[in-house]
């Protein structure tokens, strides 16, 4: 019998070969995928839990808040206060940063989090999960504030997702690779089983919310134009296309076979760059995606160049299949 590898002797073997993960990263990860089992654990309950439904609040981008999304977010906050991992954490469902309590050691590290992704598919049984970015407390000041979160997406230390689908998996890059661990429920454990993911470079499939379509750009009408014409059309090829509406789901199915997910700028808040969060989705969903071969950019650059100037900018997304995310790009030039 082939032996199961859990996240645990991943992360060791990962600290004692490649030196890549020091403890208090590694603890750090830890207590994340505990959180993400025990989110997990909740989404299952359905309506047998009080998880359903509208909290019947708004977070800071106006967004209505969803009981599940206040659960995740307390659930990752009380986990990982305490552990001396972290300096401070940021959440899409917080307006500002929350400071480790001062009654904890202080750690090293910065934890970014969308704590339920893809909100519309709760009440309805679609897949959602949990995304995750880490960064590194910049040396120097004693204390923690936001201008220590605002680093570029290039800086990440680890990031991830963790998807609660048909399957519960947790999708983990610290810069070697993209690995895949599912949840044995049995066990109570993520184990290894997918290692060295690595994206098509084509593909003949695109997710884009179409009805969006009167309020996009040139360049991402005419990409998409070519992708419908089929066949017949330059593109020589016919296309299919998903959209699932959590980012979490989209970037799993890419990751798992291919494909390429844009959320672009559109005219309906031209002010807007995007709907997309650059700190907690577009950077750690981009660091995936460059880890497995594929390209993320927000059309006119690398998104993990983009310099955040502050905590919940938002930002156009466009990543995936190397190729296709080229081409796209291109058309914006
Ligand atoms: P969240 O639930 O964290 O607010 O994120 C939802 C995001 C993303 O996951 C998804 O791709 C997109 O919003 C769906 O938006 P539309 O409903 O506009 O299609
Ligand atoms: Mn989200
Ligand atoms: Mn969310």
């Amino acid at each position: 019998m082939t032996q199961k590898i859990s996240l645990t002797r991943y992360l060791v073997e990962q600290q004692r070969d490649h030196g890549h993960i020091p403890s208090q990263l590694r603890l750090l990860l830890e207590v994340v995928a505990r959180c993400c089992k025990t989110i997990s654990h909740a989404v299952n309950k359905g309506d047998l839990g009080e998880v359903m439904g509208s909290a019947e609040s708004e977070n800071v981008q106006g967004e209505v808040q969803k009981k599940l999304d206040i659960i995740a977010n307390d659930v990752l906050i009380e986990a990982n206060e305490w552990g001396g991992h972290l300096a401070a954490m940021a959440s899409e469902e917080m307006e500002g940063i929350h400071v480790v309590p001062n009654r904890y050691p202080q750690g090293e590290y910065l934890l970014l989090f969308d704590p339920l992704d893809g909100s519309s598919n709760i009440d309805i049984n679609v897949s959602i999960g949990t995304i995750f970015s880490v960064l590194k407390k910049p040396d120097g000041d004693a204390g923690v504030s936001e201008k220590d979160f605002l680093q570029k997406g290039s800086n990440q230390v680890a990031a991830g997702y963790c998807v609660y689908g048909p399957q519960t998996t947790l999708v983990l890059t610290v810069g070697d690779g993209v690995a895949m661990f599912t949840l044995d429920r049995e066990q109570g454990s993520f184990v290894l089983t997918d290692e060295n993911v690595c994206i098509p470079e084509d593909t003949k499939e695109f997710a884009i919310n179409m009805s969006n379509m009167r309020h996009w750009d040139e360049p991402v009408k005419r990409y998409i134009d070519e992708c419908l014409a089929g066949k017949t059309g330059v593109r020589k090829k016919d296309f299919n296309m998903r959209w699932i509406a959590s980012m979490v789901a989209e970037v799993h199915r890419i990751l798992s076979r291919g494909g390429i997910f844009m959320y672009p700028w559109d005219k309906r808040e031209p002010e807007k760059p995007g709907k997309l969060r650059l700190m907690y989705e577009a950077n750690p969903m981009s660091w995936l995606i460059e880890q497995a071969g594929g390209v993320a950019t927000n059309g006119k650059m690398r998104i993990l160049d983009i310099q955040p100037k502050t905590l919940h900018e938002r930002v156009s997304v466009i990543l995936g299949a190397k190729n296709e995310v080229e081409r796209l790009t291109s058309y914006h030039t």
